[in-house]
């Protein structure tokens, strides 16, 4: 007999068909809505909700996530966490029983540490990587994860989230709107000019769109206000494996190969800089 996960069940009103918009209900396998629409649980806990266009893109690959998983098993990025978790818990305060989103939540590393941070909140994390949503099927029992594609329309109900994070993650301004309450709170991360310097520049990683920041709150102007930015710059000392894993993680992963980066970075350990903007809106109060 399967049993659905009990964030699943927590979340489920809050969830929306990917093919009709209408509201979902629990069945054994999965859930569906009235038009009779259906969507099976995978056997890791992870639940699929793709639109009638499928998946169009994989996400990362397994190898991409295993490499993620070990650099923030390291420690390297508990930084940026912790201002994850002071972004939510300022955003948050006085709220009982929030609901929030990790839109491209990876591993779920950062929902874990925001949702145990918070205490009482359900965590909902989004995930178009199947091998990444396995994880998150299992990082925290108050977290539900489903597959979902962030530029496909998020298969959430309109205005049901008090905060949505996205940490170097795909960010689709219209959808954030739509699922989070009036005066809820969109906490972006995104790297700093300095970010995995000097490893970026010695491994041949890409180099971080300058003025990310700037062009966020370009992208996002309309429905948020900017409200407050936290800023993690530190230099931490990895492990050589684990600035492989880093140059192999990102989207530079995808045209480096672990023997180069291996040559290139050296057996000794090394230091890195992480440099990372969080970045809180404000959802207007405005429908
Ligand atoms: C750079 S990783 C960051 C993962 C996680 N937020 C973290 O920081 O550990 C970007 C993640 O976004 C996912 N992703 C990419 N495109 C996506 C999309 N359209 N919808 C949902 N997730 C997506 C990838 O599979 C990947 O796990």
């Amino acid at each position: 007999m399967s049993v659905t996960p009990a964030a699943l069940g927590r979340a489920v009103p809050y969830l929306r068909c990917p093919v009709c918009g209408g509201g979902l209900r629990l069945t054994g396998p999965g859930v569906e809505c009235e038009r009779g629409h259906s969507f099976d649980r995978a056997r890791h806990g992870q639940l699929t909700l793709l639109g009638p266009r499928g998946r169009r893109f994989p996400g990362d690959s397994a190898d991409q996530v295993l490499a993620r998983e070990r650099v923030l098993a390291s420690g390297a990025f508990d930084a940026v966490a912790e201002a994850l978790v002071r972004a939510a818990g300022d955003a948050l305060a006085g709220v009982g029983h929030p609901v929030i989103l990790d839109a491209g939540a990876g591993t779920g590393f950062y929902l874990d540490r925001v949702v145990d941070g918070l205490g009482d909140a359900l965590g909902i994390g989004t995930e178009l990587s199947v091998a990444a949503a396995r994880r998150l099927a299992r990082v925290n029992p108050a977290v539900a994860a489903l597959v979902a594609d962030t530029w496909d329309g998020l298969p959430l109900a309109d205005g049901c989230l008090d905060l949505v994070q996205v940490v170097f993650a795909p960010r689709n301004a219209a959808e954030f709107a739509r699922v989070l309450r009036p005066g809820g709170t969109l906490v972006v991360a995104v790297p700093g000019p300095g970010h995995l310097e000097p490893l970026r520049t010695e491994a041949g990683m890409l180099t971080p769109a300058a003025d990310k920041a700037g062009r966020l709150d370009a992208d996002l102007a309309g429905p948020f206000a900017l409200d407050r930015v936290r800023v993690v710059d530190a230099v931490v000392g990895v492990p050589a494996s684990v600035a492989v894993d880093l140059a192999l993680m990102g989207p530079s992963g995808v045209h480096l190969d672990r023997a180069g980066v291996s040559g290139r970075v050296g057996p000794a350990e090394r230091p890195v800089r992480i440099h990372v903007e969080v970045r809180s809106y404000r959802r207007s109060l405005q429908e």
